[in-house]
């Protein structure tokens, strides 16, 4: 093509035909195939015909406006870890195992105490009804249905009881994130324990401010006052499909508070965490402690040491630029925790393979945000359950293709670095 390019017949033609076709290449081309033109307005128009996650995404893009899209999309600075965190999942290869008996697959796991029918959860994430009305309870009926696991992110303003009941199964797991306000971290904590948590995740990779620049830039093309769409402070009323955030009761309004009072006190972000200070939560709880953040085999053996969970997570590439994926991060980490505490990962699981191949690493339960959040954005809670059955089907598919009849039957040797 460089060669006919450079000819003085064919060069204008070919250029324009060159360019052309560089207009139709999908924007994010490892996902969607080369050959299939990209069309910027694609949405389904019903959940059952998304062929995949992605499908859901564009959906969801056509839907919710520009800003509150961005807001869930977009990473720190640029956006580079985002990139990293799905990029570097390709860099792992399947070397599957044949002729297994692999007629029916269970890929049912449990943890801390509870049985799920699925080896994923939803990641906690902050302010689901920006996406869709339904919200964060619609998720939480979605994954009770199917018995998918679930974290409660800091800034959920149902209480632990009220998600449960939509739940209607297996409890959530409540996320916690810990300021120097003690006793406002106590009551939080307890109240989650009372209420029945089934364990509690600790935010740890928060020590600082961050800046989302391709967020920053969607505010600009989106100038709308909040309130011309939304009824501010009742959540009853809300004028268009997307809840705005509305006055926060209980808990996030004493987290709030809370972190104002720090913002106040430490004239920063809150850096106050360490190794030391959290010592205290133990002193408080009964629940299961699991470490959402960790990245550095140091941490992670931190973790075996003083018997927390250890959660891989790079927080979806929100809060730092340029970090290790965190399916790289992975290989190390296991070497230091497996079978000692359990290890849990996010950051890009997009497909059934993604997930299967994490397991197969090491991981004992595979964590998204984006993508339920997608779902949500695209049908509401119906958008949830489509989310999940695409999960379902196929990580039984990438499972039987591998030859693993059992989560067990997922082992180290199935994959491979192959870049
Ligand atoms: C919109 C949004 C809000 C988030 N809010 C939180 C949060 O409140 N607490 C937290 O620990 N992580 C939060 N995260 C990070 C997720 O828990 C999770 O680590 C990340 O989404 C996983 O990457 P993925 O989106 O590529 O699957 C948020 C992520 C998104 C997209």
């Amino acid at each position: 093509m460089k060669y006919l390019a450079a000819s003085a017949v064919l060069a204008p033609s070919i250029e324009s035909a060159l360019a052309a076709s560089a207009a139709e290449l999908p924007a994010n081309p490892e996902d969607p195939f080369m050959w299939w033109p990209h069309d910027p307005n694609f949405a389904v128009e019903r959940p059952e015909d998304a062929l995949d996650v992605f499908e859901l995404e564009a959906t969801a893009y056509k839907k919710v406006p520009v800003a509150h899209f961005a807001y869930m999309e977009t990473g720190a600075d640029e956006g580079g870890t985002v990139r990293a965190n799905r990029q570097d999942i390709g860099k792992f290869a399947i070397r599957s195992r044949r002729l297994r008996d692999v007629r029916t697959v269970d890929a049912n796991v449990s943890m801390y105490g509870a049985k799920y029918n699925w080896p994923f959860f939803f990641c906690p994430v902050g302010g689901p009804a920006a996406q869709h009305a339904d919200g964060f309870m619609g998720a939480a009926r979605a994954a009770g249905r199917h018995n998918v696991a679930q974290i409660m992110s800091p800034g959920t303003k149902e209480t632990v009881a009220q998600v449960n009941k939509a739940r209607n199964g297996t409890p959530v797991i409540f996320e916690a994130a810990i300021n120097p306000n003690w006793e406002v971290t106590k009551n939080v904590i307890q109240n989650a324990e009372r209420d029945g948590a089934r364990a509690v995740a600790i935010m740890i990779d928060l020590p600082s401010t961050f800046k989302r620049n391709q967020y920053e830039r969607a505010k600009r093309r989106d100038s709308r006052l909040c309130g011309t769409c939304h009824e501010l402070h009742d959540p009853k009323h809300p004028k268009g499909t997307v809840a705005h955030r509305v006055g926060p009761t209980s808990r996030s309004q004493i987290a709030i508070e809370a972190m104002t009072e720090q913002a106040k006190a430490y004239k920063g972000p809150p850096a106050t965490l360490t190794w030391e200070s959290l010592k205290r939560v133990r002193d408080i709880t009964k629940m299961d402690i699991t470490l959402k953040g960790v990245m550095h085999p140091a941490d992670a053996e931190m973790c075996v040491k003083l018997g927390y969970g250890v959660f891989v997570s790079n927080h979806g590439g929100r809060v730092e630029d340029t970090s290790a994926s965190t399916i790289s991060a992975l290989p190390d980490i296991v070497a230091i925790a497996k079978g000692k505490v359990p290890i849990f990962i996010d950051g890009g699981f997009r497909r059934g393979m993604d997930i299967v191949k994490a397991l197969a690493m090491g991981a004992d339960m595979v964590g998204f945000g984006r993508p339920w959040l997608w779902g949500l954005g695209a049908f509401g809670e119906v958008g949830v359950d489509r989310v999940i059955e695409i999960m379902k089907t196929e990580i039984t598919a990438a499972m039987q293709q591998v030859g693993a009849a059992s989560i067990k039957d997922l082992t180290p040797d199935l994959v491979y670095r192959s870049l």
